[in-house]
């Protein structure tokens, strides 16, 4: 593999001055790669794509690149304890690093963003082999986490230079239908909301399409505000979480403390069948959280005609919301990790476009149940 930095004078642009094509990889920084790639695997079905490491001359790292349909995972551990990546882990636990966009050209992603105070992670740079270049480049976001530009319209390999295809291990199971990711939430710190909401409006172009206060998402005991940022397309979404008095500890504080500061809280990924991936991934050991059988009992009320039955909806924890424009599916995962940090959502859309305001309370109480026997609420 060859790199090298670019550099590259672009003319601003009027209307979008960053086109996203949507999400290209979400890169997690784990104490053990090899085995955080074999749970991706096993417990939720993604396939082995590609791997770097000492073997293909990246010395300091190994990485391990998973796909499903359009979501793609890169989990990286260090192999060695002096460098960035062990300090990542050894202050944030398990953790997401990267959230890396789709671009058609890196370089002026680059450029636009920095140019509007973005602060640079990476400097444009080409990376080539033998199957053609992938152009890329990243600034800073909320706490460590960074995005990275990725432009690979120029190149054939498996995933990147620098990496081998990883396609034959001895292990492999079915995929479980999860599509692309719907989503991607941040928990900033307290009074931050605003500034990162400002940060997507002034350095990215994104519009702010959603807002929930602390009247919105509150329980007996705790609190939180959330502001929804989309890209100009809509291809991309981040919403952006920050804690709210109450009478007890909330979600958000919780995180952030265990987390050490600010990070992603929750990567939603998509699904055409909701009940399928759910009954799957719950077969092969992910844990989900669960509201009371009680939630049920009023659905179809809240909710009105949906296409699928409340039976198997009910047995798998299964939360409905409806919008304006038609309504959701959604349900939450335990924290994957043994911090109270990242966990996921498996989200089916039908229509709406929104977040599940409606089953904020009956999750967040899920949650705090959750926290109370972590002895942290
Ligand atoms: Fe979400």
């Amino acid at each position: 593999m060859k790199t090298e930095t670019i550099n590259k004078t672009i003319q601003p642009t009027e209307e979008d001055f960053l086109p996203l094509q949507g999400t290209d990889y979400v890169e997690f920084y784990v104490g053990n790669a090899k085995q955080a790639a074999h749970y991706y695997m096993s417990a939720f079905g993604f396939q082995p794509l590609a791997y770097a490491g000492p073997e293909t001359g990246v010395k300091d790292r190994a990485s391990y690149a998973v796909r499903q349909h359009k979501l793609t995972f890169v989990l990286t551990t260090p192999v060695r304890p002096d460098n960035p990546l062990a300090d990542h882990i050894y202050k944030h636990g398990d953790g997401v690093k990267a959230i890396s966009l789709r671009v058609d050209d890196a370089s002026n992603a680059w450029q636009e963003t920095t140019r509007r105070g973005a602060k640079s992670y990476m400097e444009p740079q080409r990376l080539t082999d033998n199957q053609g270049e992938v152009v890329m480049s990243g600034i800073h976001t909320y706490g460590d986490t960074v995005h990275l530009f990725i432009e690979r319209k120029n190149y054939s390999g498996p995933f990147m230079p620098g990496y081998r295809e990883w396609s034959k291990p001895h292990f492999k199971t079915a995929d479980t239908g999860l599509l692309y990711v719907d989503h991607c939430v941040g928990n900033v710190g307290w009074n931050q909301m605003n500034p990162w909401v400002k940060f997507y409006e002034e350095v990215m172009g994104f519009k702010n399409i959603l807002s929930f206060d602390d009247e919105d998402i509150s329980t007996e005991y705790s609190a939180l505000m959330s502001k929804v940022m989309s890209s100009g397309n809509g291809f991309v979404k981040f919403p952006i979480n920050e804690p709210a008095e109450g009478k007890k500890k909330s979600q958000v504080e919780e995180y952030l403390e265990f987390y050490k500061g600010e990070g992603v809280q929750h990567v939603a990924m998509a699904t055409a069948d909701i009940v399928k991936t759910v009954r799957d991934l719950q077969s092969r050991g992910v844990e989900f959280l669960k509201v009371p059988t009680s939630y049920y009992d009023d659905l179809l009320d809240r909710v009105g005609h949906i296409d699928e039955d409340l039976e198997p909806l009910k047995e798998l924890g299964i939360l409905v919301d409806r919008d304006n424009e038609g309504y959701l599916l959604q349900l939450f995962s335990k924290p994957v990790e043994d911090r109270p940090t990242v966990f996921f959502e498996i989200i089916q859309r039908k229509g709406a476009k929104s977040f599940g305001k409606g089953n904020f309370k009956a999750l967040f109480e899920a949650i705090e149940r959750e926290q109370d026997a972590r002895g942290n609420l």
